[in-house]
């Protein structure tokens, strides 16, 4: 299975910052946004990972991470011209993943729960589409997720009334069949190509499971969630402890 990390994208809802630099390469608390998602692939073993971003600043990707080999990982580095949504930035993915199975994560979201096993699962028996849910208090922000029982029934990217509390979280595991249904997208109204569409052509073939996490999520693409990332990550385990 490959890792692909969709971190393109203007930021804009971090501007001022995000016109001299990329949002994903912003601290939270001790090291670079772009290493929580790192972590969440690579820590379920995958090492062949590829980094899709905009041109804007996409050398400071290389410079931060560069072949990976200090990670243990295989890097690879993709440009997504114009940041045309998030199922887009997937597309480009399609040649690295080589008829092999995806885990897509964005690039500022950050997980509490251990998903390794989730991917490693996937991994080993790869149909279908699995997406992991979280209750939040703010779902009108985030594609949500009408459940029954075990099966999404649908997936409304930021309804103005939300018929449930269930994000859906950025980190996506697809079978080889991901390519195909992306070429077959439409642009939204916002004119994106959207990941939601991407999910719910799984909900529509019956083949999207689901996890709902227990622990704490978040992404950081406002200054309130990346002010609540920094909190997440200040207490997470792994967090450098200073004198
Ligand atoms: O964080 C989870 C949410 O992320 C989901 O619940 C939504 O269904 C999904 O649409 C997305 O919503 P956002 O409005 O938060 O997406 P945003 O435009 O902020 O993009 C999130 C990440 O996706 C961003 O950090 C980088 C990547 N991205 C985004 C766009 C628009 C790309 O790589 N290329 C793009 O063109």
């Amino acid at each position: 299975m490959k890792g692909v990390i969709l971190a393109g994208g203007l930021g804009t809802r971090l501007k001022p910052i995000t016109n001299v630099t990329n949002k994903h390469l912003l601290p939270v608390y001790d090291r670079p946004m772009i290493y929580y998602p790192l972590e969440t692939l690579a820590g379920a073993g995958l090492k062949d990972i590829l980094i899709v971003s905009g041109p804007e600043h996409a050398g400071h990707f290389l410079h931060l991470l560069g072949s990976g080999k200090e990670f243990g990982l295989r890097l690879s580095y993709e440009l997504q011209d114009e940041p045309g949504g998030i199922a887009q930035a997937l597309g480009l993915a399609e040649n690295f993943a080589d008829n092999e199975p995806v885990a897509a994560i964005l690039g500022d979201n950050i997980f509490e729960d251990d998903l390794s096993q989730a991917i490693r699962a996937f991994a080993a028996d790869p149909q279908g589409a699995h997406v992991f849910l979280k209750e939040v208090s703010d779902p009108k922000r985030f594609g949500v997720a009408v459940v029954e029982g075990e099966s999404i029934v649908e997936i409304i990217e930021k309804p103005a009334k939300p018929p449930t509390n269930l994000a859906v979280t950025g980190l996506y595991l697809y079978d080889v069949e991901v390519f195909k249904i992306i070429r077959a997208l439409k642009p939204s109204a916002r004119g994106e190509l959207e990941i939601t569409d991407v999910n719910n052509a799984y909900v529509t073939s019956g083949t999207m499971r689901y996890t709902k996490l227990k622990g704490e999520w978040t992404d950081a693409g406002t200054f309130d969630s990346l002010l609540k990332a920094n909190l997440l990550a200040a207490r997470r385990p792994q967090a450098r402890r200073r004198a």
